[in-house]
């Protein structure tokens, strides 16, 4: 097996006919076709750990397998871009997927458009879900038929999808160039965040290094929670306006700004604004509200929306499920997937009704009532919580990704970095910090392989007011490649005063402090990482 030279002319399905057999899979089918001329843009806030770069006038070779696993009738596809040798880079990148979708759409798509162009072959797996984006909220998927979850797409979904995705590849790689990647990359947020989590925990020597972004770990409490405020709306039958709740968080962030020593725009420590600011403290202030574009008082209501969304999901007993959102995260979004957990729409005589993120209400339908046509706008909190509390123990087998026996990837040389955006508002930070601390408290020296990083004022993997770790991907490629190991790595964003702030993030639980004496804080070489007492 040598192949000199890889062309365009390699790029062919004859190419790939020696394709081994692979345990429990059976290819369908292999299409491999010349994409010439490729031009697009991949920007950073999908790219989340890399600057925005352009693809401009590529050739590569699409191979694209479809695979089943005997006798459950599913049919996954695994799509691979291979640079011509001369253009490649010698390294696999995978790319992960986001919402309730595994890859092949517009995140991944956008991932692997940047690898390419940067000379990696690149790779993404529909883990059998479909690529159809209305499938992202699980609808197209998730039900065999009403009461049947579809457990095997669940299982894919879950995990072994991203294992043979890796064996896959690496064949196709090797029959295409005649050699393997000197090293593998993995690349995701939120979903794709969980996806990277999972190969750390479960097939720990595939990739060398991986990068995992606000990890859903723990997906099925992560999901109820992004319907909680809905619920606690609907009990309280009050669905207040977004101006309130947004008024509410601003004060939050007026209030708690400082607790950091600096007024920048961002709270650094939402834990301790938890017990500095009270959401009803604001209650009867006369607000612009622009639902209205007129005035409008804080209701009590609003109030008590913004600190159930911030205490987190609970039971009628009183007991917590999940972490809350931090003070600062926007409540009120209305993007796709992007936040909105609070959000109400309106209309002109003043009756509000929520408008559900598709992530929560699809979890409460599809995978804990496994019915479509549940009216979730009634659920007692007793059926809400029992369906929640089902769901966490029939799917988190497949979606909990919370295994902290990080041993198989130290054994094996991995190196992994998470970052959550502390105002993310679709994944509350907390637990991707927890799970941090129970891999430490199990494995010494987790260091050496493993590093978290908190940032202040970054939304849900791109967005907010904080910056984006977009150098993230190139220190985790030193690290593996040259042992080069990260400390802090550097952010951009707008601070107030319309003025771009130029500072660094560091590996929990170090933090970013300003260098005494030093009088420009918009640049990060005033800013060093410094060891500090949890604030928990
Ligand atoms: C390549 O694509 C660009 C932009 O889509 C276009 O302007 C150009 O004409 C194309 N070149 C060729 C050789 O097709
Ligand atoms: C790669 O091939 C698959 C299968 O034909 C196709 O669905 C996909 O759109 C192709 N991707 C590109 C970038 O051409
Ligand atoms: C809510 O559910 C109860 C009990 O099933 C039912 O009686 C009531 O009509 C429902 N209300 C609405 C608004 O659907
Ligand atoms: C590794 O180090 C070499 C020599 O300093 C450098 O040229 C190369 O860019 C480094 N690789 C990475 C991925 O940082
Ligand atoms: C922002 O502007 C205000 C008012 O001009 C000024 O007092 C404050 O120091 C500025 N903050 C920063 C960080 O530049």
């Amino acid at each position: 097996m040598a192949f000199s030279t890889t062309n365009a002319t390699n790029c062919a399905s004859s190419t790939f006919i020696t394709f081994p057999d692979i345990f429990g899979i059976e290819i369908l089918s292999l299409s491999a076709s010349v994409v010439s001329n490729f031009t697009a843009q991949a920007d950073a806030s999908l790219r989340y750990t890399s600057p925005s770069i352009t693809a401009e006038g590529l050739t590569f070779c699409n191979v694209t397998v479809g695979y089943t696993h005997p006798g459950t009738g599913d049919q996954v596809i695994v799509e691979s871009w291979l640079p011509t040798s001369d253009n490649w880079n010698e390294r696999l990148y995978a790319a992960g997927g986001g919402g309730y979708g595994a890859g092949r759409f517009l995140i991944p798509y956008t991932i692997t458009t940047g690898a390419i162009a940067e000379g990696y072959a690149t790779v993404t797996t529909d883990a059998g879900l479909g690529s159809d984006p209305s499938s992202l909220d699980g609808s197209a998927w998730a039900l065999l038929s009403p009461g049947n979850v579809n457990l095997e797409l669940a299982r894919n979904f879950g995990s072994t999808s991203l294992n043979e995705e890796a064996i896959i590849t690496k064949e196709i790689l090797w029959q295409y160039y005649g050699k393997l990647p000197q090293y593998s990359y993995f690349n995701g947020c939120s979903q794709g965040g969980r996806q990277g989590l999972v190969l750390a925990q479960r097939y720990p020597s595939q990739y060398d290094g991986i990068v995992a972004g606000a990890p859903a770990i723990n997906m099925p409490q992560v999901v109820s929670s992004i319907f909680w405020p809905q619920q606690f709306m609907n009990e309280l039958n009050a669905h207040p306006y977004d101006c309130e709740v947004d008024a509410i968080v601003h004060a939050a962030i007026t209030a708690c700004d400082n607790l950091d020593g600096l007024v920048d725009g961002i709270i650094a420590e939402p834990y301790t604004c938890l017990k500095e600011f009270s959401p009803f403290s604001v209650v009867s202030t006369t607000i612009y509200c622009s639902q209205i574009n007129g005035e409008r008082q804080i209701s009590r209501a609003a109030a008590a929306v913004v600190n159930a969304t911030w205490t987190g999901m609970a039971t009628s007993y009183g007991r917590i499920l999940w972490h809350g959102y931090t003070p600062g995260a926007n409540l009120t979004g209305t993007t796709g997937f992007q936040g909105g957990i609070t959000g109400t729409t309106c209309t002109v005589d003043g009756n509000c009704e929520g408008r559900y993120n598709p992530l929560g209400s699809g979890w409460m339908k599809y995978f804990a009532a496994k019915d479509a046509e549940l009216d979730i706008g009634n659920l007692t909190r007793e059926r809400f919580q029992e369906l929640v509390l089902q769901s966490v123990q029939e799917m988190s087998s497949f979606f909990g990704t919370d295994d902290s026996d990080l041993e198989g990837l130290r054994q094996s040389g991995g190196k992994l970095l998470t970052w959550h955006g502390l105002a993310d508002d679709v994944i509350p930070p907390q637990r991707t910090e927890n799970y941090y601390l129970e891999v430490s408290s199990s494995i010494s020296e987790v260091q050496s392989f493993f590093k978290h990083y908190e940032i202040p004022g970054l939304a849900q993997c791109s967005g907010g007011s904080g910056g984006q770790p977009t150098a993230m991907f190139e220190q985790l490629r030193a690290w593996v490649e040259n042992g080069t190991e990260p400390v802090s790595s550097p952010v951009t964003f707008n601070g107030i005063n319309g003025t771009v702030w130029n500072r660094i993030v560091c590996p929990y639980p170090s933090k970013a402090r300003l260098e005494p004496g030093c009088n420009d804080p918009k640049s990060a070489a005033c800013w060093s990482c410094s060891p500090e007492v949890l604030d928990t």
